[in-house]
Parts: C-alpha cells; sequence; structure tokens
C-alpha cells in the first residue's frame, strides 16, 4: 500500500436488540473499524463479533449472494451484507438495521425462513399436475424460450428485500409482496403446472394479491437478482382483470 494512502476508520451503527430479554430495549451500538482492501459488510461484521462484541447476532451461509440469510437494510437500503462493499459509502458511516415485517432473533438476525415457508403454503408455491409425479415427467421436454423464462425467475433467493422494500407491505400486512407473485408468474409460465389462470386467480385475485400492489417499485429497486418483478407483476394484473 502507498506510505500516503491512509487506512479509513469506518464507524458502524448497529442495531442491537434481544426481543427474549424483557430488560433489553432496542438501541444503536457505534463500533469503529479500520477498512481493508475489499471489505464487505459480511467481512466487516465478522472483524467486529471477533474483535470487539462476541454477543453481535446476524445470519450469513454462503456469502457469495446465493442463500439470501444476510439480508440486512443498510444505510436505508435492503440488500445483502455479503455483496455489499463498504467502498460504496464514502463517508465511511453505516447503519445496519434488520429487515421489517420478518420476525427478529436478534440484532441484525431475522426468521425470513418462516415467512417464507407459510407464503409459499399460502400461495401454494408448487407444481400441481394430476400425473403420478416419476423421473420421465419431470424430464418432459420445455420450449427453450419457456425453460429459460422460469429458470430467471427460479433465481429468486427467498433473501426478503422485496418485502422489507415495499410500502404496501407496511400499510397491509397480508399482502402477498412481489415475492409470492413472482412464484405465482413461475409457475403460470410451467407448461407441467395444470392450474388454469382462473385457479391462479382465487390465490392472488384480489387486494393481498396482485391488486394490491401499487406499483412503488421498491421490490424492483432492491432485488438483488434483479428479477424483472414490476414486469411480472404487471403482467399478472392485466391478465387477472381480463377475468373480473
Ligand atoms: Fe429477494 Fe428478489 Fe426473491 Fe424478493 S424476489 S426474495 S428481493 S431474490
Ligand atoms: Fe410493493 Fe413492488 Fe408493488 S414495492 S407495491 S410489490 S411494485
Ligand atoms: Fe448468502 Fe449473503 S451470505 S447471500
Amino acid at each position: 500500500m502507498n506510505n500516503q494512502t491512509k487506512t479509513r476508520v469506518l464507524k458502524f451503527h448497529v442495531f442491537k436488540y434481544n426481543p427474549l430479554d424483557c430488560n433489553d430495549t432496542p438501541k444503536l451500538k457505534t463500533y469503529e473499524i479500520e477498512e481493508t482492501p475489499g471489505m464487505t459488510i459480511f467481512v466487516a461484521l465478522n472483524f467486529i463479533r471477533d474483535r470487539l462484541d462476541h454477543t453481535l447476532q446476524f445470519d450469513f451461509v454462503c456469502r457469495a449472494g446465493i442463500c439470501g440469510s444476510c439480508a440486512m437494510v443498510i444505510n436505508g437500503t435492503p440488500t445483502l451484507a455479503c455483496r455489499t462493499l463498504t467502498s460504496s459509502f464514502p463517508a465511511g458511516e453505516i447503519t445496519l438495521l434488520p429487515l421489517p415485517i420478518f420476525e427478529l432473533i436478534g440484532d441484525l438476525s431475522i426468521n425470513t425462513a418462516k415467512w417464507m415457508n407459510d407464503m409459499s403454503k399460502d400461495v401454494k408455491s408448487w407444481i400441481h399436475t394430476q400425473e403420478q409425479t416419476n423421473i420421465d415427467n419431470i424430464e418432459k421436454p420445455m420450449e427453450p424460450d419457456i425453460a429459460d423464462e422460469v429458470f430467471e425467475l427460479d433465481r429468486c433467493i427467498e433473501c426478503g428485500c422485496c418485502i422489507a422494500a415495499c410500502g404496501t407491505k407496511r400499510m397491509r400486512p397480508k399482502f402477498k409482496g412481489a415475492v409470492a407473485l413472482n412464484k405465482i408468474a413461475r409457475y403460470a409460465l410451467d407448461p407441467r403446472d395444470e392450474r388454469t389462470l382462473e385457479d391462479m386467480y382465487e390465490i392472488i385475485g384480489d387486494d393481498e394479491g396482485v391488486f394490491g400492489c401499487m406499483s412503488l417499485l421498491g421490490c424492483d429497486d432492491t432485488c438483488p437478482k434483479h428479477l424483472p418483478l414490476q414486469i411480472k407483476i404487471a403482467y399478472l394484473r392485466r391478465k387477472m382483470v381480463q377475468l373480473k
């Protein structure tokens, strides 16, 4: 490193709260650490936990933007901590909050798995077919362009950023959200799923589903996999309006 180059000191303001401790209250705790080249929020949080605060809770599995478990609100934006470089914050002040909406386990750790599991059951997000499931019909050929579209929507990692960034979800707790509507769009495309659009309408054809979306676009802006959420929601809405 050039002798002239000064190492930055980063100031992290991190949400701390243990909801199981009735004597605890939510607060922001500040930690100062030296930035290293290529440092991500993931690296910084591990440094803080190793050297400064062994009690700090946060979630990581893959460290590669695949598992979705490290989503948190970083300087106001829901995103993945393992894919966010500290260098993207020139002021060197970084505030970390847990994603809202989801059950808080402690500090930055939230229970997205329970929410996603309930949502998947709610929108029946699996292939519905009368055919006997065996390896032959699972592997039935599919038009390449349809397979590409299905694959595109299947890239959702259930991180929860689209839910945390959605103003409608804040106002209407039962709103299913972009992740759920994306799943319906995915199964509506899949030729192995025998459900009709009318069947899908039964699941999302109301204000808790596709007609609740107010096109606020927070989902589109924050999805770390850049899924075409708004386009798919608009498509479903157009199709379902015709069934009304
Ligand atoms: Fe995350 Fe995008 Fe899936 Fe929403 S749609 S859960 S933002 S990957
Ligand atoms: Fe919410 Fe996305 Fe619609 S942010 S309101 S689901 S466009
Ligand atoms: Fe898996 Fe960040 S740790 S997406």
